[in-house]
């Protein structure tokens, strides 16, 4: 059976006042409209379809080929957007199911119950419903004596008695794919708002005598959708709620939650303890048995078992097993460090391999390098990568001894076992087993001011 999701995208998003379209900006470190792909991506038997107008560039950009788009323009209302698909759809798929792309906190296993509902039935169309006592401007779903769907009744029209509904239209439709592409021909301009409602395919779904039938979502809150930067919060915050729940039943302790902030896809090993004010941003991997935070940035990044990080900001590295870093430590791209490495506090590393324990206390930066096991570098080490045009790189090998405040001019090579004095200015390769030191301070005269 072909089913085919279909994300309403096209909206202008007015009331979020921004440059950005609506359906781009991130939940949890993701967009929006990835968060309604996903929910709706184990149901998909064909790639969904995204309506889009306003910001249509560059929400194609975004999208890839994990969609098809059709630009709706004018925006003439829901049904017009829908009928946008149906070249595309028109005998090619059984089933049909709506949704809209700034809903993100729907779930997959709802979308995937609406969807069983109208397998099992086969009528003309499934819908999701919800009760909240704050109605928020929603369709209001009529039923007659013996409890079946009659109508959806926008909030503008509804009569007082309609108005006191508090069973709401979530906007989210399974459609019999062979009914609906008739039956939204039917759908007539709305007089007050020059429209064309999707909501009126309930009727025509009643008057064919063909069954509507409608799923009560337990959790109303999947039904929030984003139309200014106070919904935005609002869904943040639950969806961060969410994200931390599910690694703390995992096994991961968030020492506090509430200043916890975990994006969508990180994933983290168990009886690994997050201390609060961390931020775990998209693409981080964190073993087992770790200690992180507090005050702790990640991004991109992954993390082997048994490692901790205090007060540090990572971004774009990997980092091993065991390894000891901060405070105040500062990975960045393309920064690995392996197994039992310590870095403590002021250290920068770019660009560069840290081979198993290499030692690497205080103030130091390290860029474009490749250091070997168990060498270390003293306080204040600086690899001198860039001569203001090219970046040269630096190699260390093993068991070296790279002396305080040491400036390794790069290109540069220090081989296995080899020394570097404190404040040396090291300008030529190093072999191995050598000590090298520069500059020693000589004393030039006494001091006129200082007693006997
Ligand atoms: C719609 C429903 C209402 C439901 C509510 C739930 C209709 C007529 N009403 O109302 O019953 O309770 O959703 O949120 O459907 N869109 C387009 N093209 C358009 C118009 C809208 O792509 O021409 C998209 C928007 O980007 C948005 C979604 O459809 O994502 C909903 O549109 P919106 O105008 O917000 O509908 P509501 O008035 O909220
Ligand atoms: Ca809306």
């Amino acid at each position: 059976m072909k089913i085919t999701p279909i994300l309403l995208a096209a909206g202008q998003g007015t009331r979020m006042k921004s440059d950005l379209p609506k359906v781009l900006h991130p939940i949890a470190g993701k967009p929006m409209i990835q968060h309604a792909l996903d929910s709706v991506s184990h149901i998909a038997t064909e790639t969904p379809i995204v309506v889009i107008g306003h910001g249509a560039e560059r929400v194609t950009d975004y999208l890839g080929a994990s969609a098809r788009t059709v630009r709706q323009e004018p925006q003439l209302g829901t049904a017009h957007a829908v009928m946008q698909a149906e070249s595309l759809l028109r005998g090619a798929s059984d089933l049909v199911l709506v949704s809209y792309a700034d809903m993100p906190l729907l779930r997959g296993e709802t979308v995937a119950r609406l969807v069983e509902l109208q397998q099992q039935n086969r009528g003309a169309m499934s819908m999701l419903t919800v009760f909240a006592d704050d109605p928020r401007g929603f369709g209001r779903i009529v039923r007659d004596q013996n409890g079946t769907v009659e109508a959806i009744v926008e909030e503008y029209v509804a009569t007082p008695e309609q108005l006191r509904i508090r069973e709401l239209n979530v906007g989210v439709y399974c459609f019999d794919g062979k009914w609906l592409w008739d039956a939204i021909q039917r759908v007539e301009k709305n007089p007050r708002k020059g429209e064309y409602y999707l909501t009126d395919m309930v009727e025509l779904a009643v008057k064919d005598g063909l069954t509507v039938q409608a799923k009560v979502m337990e959790d109303a809150k999947e039904a929030i959708g984003i139309n200014t930067r106070v919904h935005l919060a609002e869904v943040e915050a639950e969806m961060r709620k969410r994200i931390n729940e599910a690694h703390m039943l995992n096994g991961v302790t968030l020492m506090d939650p509430a200043s916890t902030y975990i994006d969508s896809g990180v994933s983290i090993g168990r009886d690994t303890l997050i201390l609060p004010n961390t931020y775990l941003h998209a693409g981080t991997v964190i073993g087992e048995g770790c200690v992180i935070g507090p005050n702790t940035m990640i991004h991109a990044t992954k993390i082997g078992n048994h490692s901790k990080v205090l007060m540090s900001v990572l971004e774009g590295a990997q980092v091993g097993d065991e390894v000891d870093m901060g405070p105040f430590a500062r990975l960045r791209k393309g920064a690995k460090l392996g197994d039992h490495v310590h870095m403590g506090n002021f250290g920068e590393v770019k660009d560069s391999t840290l081979a198993d324990g290499v030692k690497m206390g205080h103030f130091s930066y390290i860029g474009n390098a490749t250091i070997g096991k168990n060498t270390n570098i003293g306080a204040g080490t600086i690899t001198c990568n860039y001569d203001g045009v090219k970046k040269h790189p630096t190699l260390i090998g093993e068991d070296v001894f790279i002396g305080s405040d040491t400036m390794l001019v790069a290109p540069l090579n220090i081989g296995d076992r080899a020394s570097t004095g404190a404040g040396a200015v090291v300008t030529k390769d190093v072999e191995a087993d050598t000590l090298a030191v520069g500059m020693p301070a000589r004393a030039i005269r006494k001091k006129t001011s200082s007693k006997k």
